[in-house]
């Protein structure tokens, strides 16, 4: 309807293996178990439908609310745009099956006005939360209540536990000792085990501890129990190192550090080394902990002089003040590169690409308003300040399609111009749609007004279209944007570990984890159902040479590095994420985190040969570039990998 490349996807079906995944976590049931949708076309209806009655607080005119429920379900019938799980598994949940039913052209203003009335607490949308507390039994136990429900919805949630006083402090009112924030950690974790998200999956949070907090050993040492158990299998860990350029200053002179606590009169004094080290080697033996830089994050926020960031969802890409919420979408630009010429400052295509993010930024600012919030304080704060993450999904893909290998300097340059364009453009929709419905209601108070860019941008130097995109970027914030903004932030980079296989794309900014691969998923009767995978457009790229035999060796492989028949050409540009070095995960995390105003999922894959000081060498440099946080992964070093090609199962 209102673009040449929605036609093209609009009819594809998704695949076998994402229908499998729609059946087990989407379809909506009813309180039996029966299945009340069989289609991918029912859920895009569904959510398109529930989204677009928050219009009826900005317009009486149906057309306008049918007009953007048609442009939402294109979107989401053509897995150009999928929002994240909680708005697919909750959108429309326990309403009126026959509003949903009824045809666009049948529905009335009345129809949407019952659904927006209608919502109840099942209709939670969103998949980041951060939850506070304080220091005292009340507010810890409060917090363990608000994350449960939040995580029954289908949320993800992210605490900043450096609050808490460490163990051995004295507490006033009893004469005992506190039993310190890991302690604690274990009754969230426990909350937690009990709960399916949205009925569906395992609960994910994330907890994060500041550098100089005295447990904070303990803290990196969390994952394991004495006897080398895993343990807080519910949590991510982050440590956060508020300002990374002294940590390595400190680092370099070898100096001290002091640990210490407001609530305690607990002080001690180590190396920085020492935690560095620790950390490290926890790091190279798990993945955990990262590492988290909220001093980059509040420079980075608009609102940070009032409401600063204290922690992130579970998978680190969106930082948030206690209470806030955000929730997410994502572009599958894989689908779109064959036909529109992005990240290209002076390209034909700059209208559609600009128009499908406008429709995209207006679905997540709606899903704020058609959202049920399970606490009044997120709410309010949801409300005042309006975060939403539009980013994107398929990277590999795309750069798979357009030949650029995942570890070159010109991909790079293709991801930072990629990046830069989506946010210039999320941030147009966003004062589009402030000066329609106002500005969030904290613009005032925040730094838009002044001027701000709420990200760091690369050099201009560095290429032409890049300063391109960066004379535009400041000619927006310079101009338009001291006046309207909806949204306090526009862009996150989602892991899209579920929504990626609905469209049958390549997981957020990640390189494929591998070409092919089986993946196992355990259904509701808890059977293991084998999904297997070979990557599609190294298929078509191989053609007819893609014999049965060379399909079974990529299977077993997993790579195709090692495949003698392969043509060095093909295996430049069809990297995966163990063949990648390190560095280069961390300068594509780079150049991408330089324009996102939140963050983005990234992992650091590293070989299982690496050794304690090739990753100490990766947390040295993150601390240098411009980063807001970090994640390594060593190959194997986990005994539980969600994927794993044939020859590793
Ligand atoms: O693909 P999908 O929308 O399901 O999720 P994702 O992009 O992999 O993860 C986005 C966010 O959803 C995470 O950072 C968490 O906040 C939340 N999440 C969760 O709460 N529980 C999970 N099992 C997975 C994700």
């Amino acid at each position: 309807m209102f673009m040449r490349v929605l036609n093209k996807w609009i009819q594809k079906e998704p695949s076998k293996n994402a229908i499998t995944i729609l059946k087990d976590r989407y379809f909506l049931k009813d309180g039996e178990g029966n299945y009340l949708e069989s289609t991918w076309d029912e859920v895009a209806k569904r959510i398109a439908r529930h989204v677009a009655a928050a219009e009826v607080n900005y317009t009486n005119d149906v057309e306008e609310i049918k007009n953007a429920e048609e442009h939402f379900y294109q979107l989401i019938k053509s897995r150009i745009f999928l929002p994240n799980s909680p708005t697919i598994f909750n959108a429309g949940k326990t309403m009126d099956r026959q509003l949903f039913k009824k045809d666009i052209e049948e529905t009335t203003l009345e129809d949407y006005k019952t659904i927006f009335d209608s919502r109840t607490k099942h209709n939670m949308l969103s998949a980041c939360f951060v939850i506070p507390m304080d220091d005292s039994m009340n507010a810890i136990f409060d917090a363990v209540k608000n994350a449960a429900l939040i995580m029954k919805y289908g949320g993800g949630v992210g605490y900043d536990f450096s609050v808490l006083r460490p163990k051995g402090s004295s507490i006033a009112g009893t004469g005992g000792k506190s039993s310190g924030p890991i302690s604690f950690m274990h009754v969230f974790n426990t909350a937690a085990s009990t709960i399916e998200q949205g009925g569906a999956r395992r609960a994910a949070q994330m907890a994060v501890l500041r550098y100089d907090h005295p447990d904070v050993f303990d803290f990196i040492n969390s994952k394991k129990d004495n006897k080398g158990n895993n343990v807080l299998n519910y949590f991510n860990i982050s440590v956060n190192i508020d300002n990374p350029k002294e940590f390595k200053k400190m680092l370099e002179e070898d100096g001290d550090l002091t640990l210490e606590h407001p609530a305690s009169s607990i002080r001690k004094t180590i190396k920085a080394n020492d935690l560095m080290n620790k950390m490290v080697e926890n790091a190279w033996k798990t993945g955990d902990p990262g590492m988290l830089f909220l001093g980059r994050h509040n420079q980075y926020y608009a609102m940070s002089e009032h409401t600063p960031v204290t922690a992130t969802n579970p998978c680190g890409e969106e930082p948030l003040p206690p209470f806030g919420s955000c929730n997410l979408g994502s572009i599958d630009v894989a689908k779109l590169v064959e036909d529109m010429d992005l990240g290209n400052p002076n390209s034909d295509d700059i209208s559609e690409f600009q128009e499908i993010i406008y429709w995209a930024v207006r679905f997540l600012d709606d899903v704020i308003e058609s959202n049920i919030y399970p606490l009044k304080e997120i709410e309010e704060i949801s409300k005042k300040q309006r975060f939403i993450g539009l980013g994107m999904m398929g990277l590999a893909d795309a750069l798979y399609i357009k030949e650029l290998p995942y570890n070159s300097e010109q991909a790079r340059k293709f991801m930072a111009k990629l990046t830069a364009e989506l946010a210039y453009f999320s941030h147009i929709a966003s004062t589009e749609l402030a000066k329609e419905r106002g500005n969030f209601q904290d613009f005032q108070r925040s730094k838009y007004p002044d001027g701000f860019i709420p990200f760091p941008m690369l050099d201009d130097e560095i290429d032409e279209d890049i300063k391109a995109w960066n004379e535009k970027i400041r000619q927006h914030f310079q101009g338009e944007a001291t006046k309207y903004k909806r949204n306090v932030q526009t862009n996150t980079i989602a892991p899209t570990g579920s929504i990626s296989n609905l469209a049958d794309t390549s997981s957020g900014i990640e390189p494929n984890f591998l070409l092919s691969y089986v993946r196992y998923m355990t259904n509701k009767e808890g059977d293991r159902v084998p999904l297997s995978y070979i990557n599609p457009i190294l298929m078509e790229k191989i053609g007819t040479n893609m014999t049965e035999e060379l399909k079974a060796e990529i299977i077993e492989k997993g790579s195709i590095q090692n495949i003698d028949s392969i043509p060095n050409e093909i295996k430049k540009i069809f990297v995966t994420s163990m063949d990648i070095p390190p560095k280069d995960h961390l300068l594509a995390q780079h150049v991408i985190q330089s324009y996102l105003d939140a963050s983005c999922s990234k992992t650091i894959n590293m070989p299982k040969s690496s050794t304690i000081e090739d990753v100490k060498a990766i947390y040295l440099q993150a601390l240098e570039l411009n980063l807001k946080g970090l994640t390594i992964y060593r190959d194997g070093s986990l005994e539980t990998q969600v994927l794993t090609s044939a020859s590793k199962e």
